[in-house]
């Protein structure tokens, strides 16, 4: 059963993706171009999108596509971005948040400046942007959130010790969204991917489960978009195996961390 409404056609779709300058985001811009949506990107580093968007293949003649400079930490700038992208066109039918920041801690490097800006980028961000374009997705009374979570949000992982809370909050943030926003028309989604290759992954010194490529991410979010699903998670087998974790009593958990995670 679809949790939300499927999109059967991406064609003169309006999508504004965040996060678009770099890894899973500027591939999802590659996909959602080639499936004849408009887009506006979005992220701080504006000459990475105005070299995507040059870049990108369209599906037709008839698409556009622009680039808006924002930094999500930022009220005034998500505000401006906002007052950009309404100047554009007269409706969104997406918006898809995948901005984020990931650095490891753990609890001997537990810093509060670190701390703040992963929350402020990943939690907060998403929280400024949905709250941002909540008026006008109220308005029109159609649309899609989709916000990039991750399997790091189902349960406490080494080396997450901020990035994992923010997902956790982020997910929990979705279902109390979905759950007010369904009957008024719009629709919610939370991605959570498992290890995708990109920049940000790009850091970690062990070999990463079930590693997938950005395009590969790209396919799976629009395939959870076509079906309408709530929680769009990938790859299948290393999310399911992190969903199995997370029901399992606490003494079982922690030995199979302990016994199996060398990280
Ligand atoms: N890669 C993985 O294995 C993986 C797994 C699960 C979840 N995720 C999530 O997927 C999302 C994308 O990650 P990625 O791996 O594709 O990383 P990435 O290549 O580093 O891309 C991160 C994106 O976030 C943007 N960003 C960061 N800070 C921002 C800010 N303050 N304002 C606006 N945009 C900002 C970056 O653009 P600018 O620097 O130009 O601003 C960039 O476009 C993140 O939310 C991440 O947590 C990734």
């Amino acid at each position: 059963m679809s949790l939300n409404q499927p999109i059967t056609n991406f064609e003169q779709l309006n999508v504004w993706i965040i996060g678009a300058s770099s890894g899973i985001g500027k591939a999802c811009a590659s996909w959602f171009a080639g499936q004849g949506a408009n887009l506006i990107l979005s992220a701080r580093r504006l000459e990475n999108l105005e070299e995507l968007k040059h870049s990108i293949q369209l599906k037709s003649t008839n698409q556009h596509i622009h680039s808006v400079a924002l930094d999500v930490t930022s009220s005034e700038q998500v505000g401006q971005a906002l007052s950009q992208v309404q100047s554009i066109w007269n409706k969104v039918d997406i918006v898809l948040f995948v901005s984020g920041i990931y650095t490891p801690v753990r609890a001997d490097d537990f810093d509060m400046d670190v701390t703040s800006k992963m929350i402020d980028t990943n939690l907060m961000g998403p929280m400024r942007i949905v709250s941002a374009v909540m008026p006008s997705l109220l308005k029109q009374g159609f649309g899609h959130i989709a916000l990039v979570g991750s399997v790091a949000g189902y349960s406490g992982l080494p080396k997450s010790l901020v990035y994992g809370p923010t997902k956790a909050a982020l997910l929990n943030f979705a279902e109390s969204l979905y759950y007010d926003l369904k009957p008024k028309g719009i629709n919610v989604h939370i991605i959570c991917p498992g290890f995708v290759e990109t920049p940000a992954t790009a850091i970690n010194d062990f070999q990463m489960p079930a590693l997938i490529s950005a395009d590969q991410a790209a396919i799976e979010i629009g395939a959870g978009l076509q079906r309408g699903d709530f929680e769009i998670h990938f790859p299948k087998k290393f999310s399911y195996f992190l969903k199995f974790l997370r029901i399992l009593p606490y003494p079982i958990y922690f030995w199979l961390l302990k016994t199996f995670v060398k990280i």
